[in-house]
């Protein structure tokens, strides 16, 4: 081996651990920070109140939805709810997908509202 060779294979070696970092897959953490991003880009328009007095489609989401289950999350993320949410699965990468469950489960419940919410004024889903 020649010595620039060596260098080479030295230098590739030392790539790998920032390669593996963005390869996914369930020994990598998932990135808060994504998930928080994308979370509020596809997912608030229905989860999040703007404003306290307005109404909100979908239900506030925090860690104690579908029992705190990750892997339940990543499944309604991914495949929707039929006529009420969009599947997100042609959209996000599963490491994306893993983002965001890992940003809701950082969520705390929501108080219980002193104001009559969306649900009480009917504009909300009847079933829950
Ligand atoms: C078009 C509006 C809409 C968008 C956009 C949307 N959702 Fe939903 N989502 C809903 C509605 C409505 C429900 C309640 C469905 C039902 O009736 O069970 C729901 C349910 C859920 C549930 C299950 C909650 C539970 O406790 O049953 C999760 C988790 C969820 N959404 C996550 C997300 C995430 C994460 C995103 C963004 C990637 C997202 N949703 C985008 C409307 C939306």
């Amino acid at each position: 081996m020649t010595r620039k060779t060596g260098v080479f294979l030295l230098a590739s070696l030392l790539a790998l651990p920032a390669f593996a970092q963005n390869a996914g897959g369930p020994a990598v953490k998932p990135d808060l920070a994504v998930g928080r991003q994308l979370y509020e880009q596809s997912c608030g328009v229905c989860h999040t109140k703007p404003l306290v007095t307005s109404g909100r489609f979908g239900p506030a989401l925090s860690k104690e939805n579908l029992g705190g289950q990750a892997d339940v999350m990543a499944e309604v993320i991914s495949n929707g709810v039929p006529q009420r949410m969009p599947g997100f699965k042609h959209q996000f990468n599963t490491t994306q997908i893993r983002a965001i469950v890992a940003y809701v489960q950082t969520l705390d419940p929501p108080l219980p509202d002193a104001k009559p919410t969306a649900r009480a004024t009917g504009e909300r889903r009847d079933d829950n």
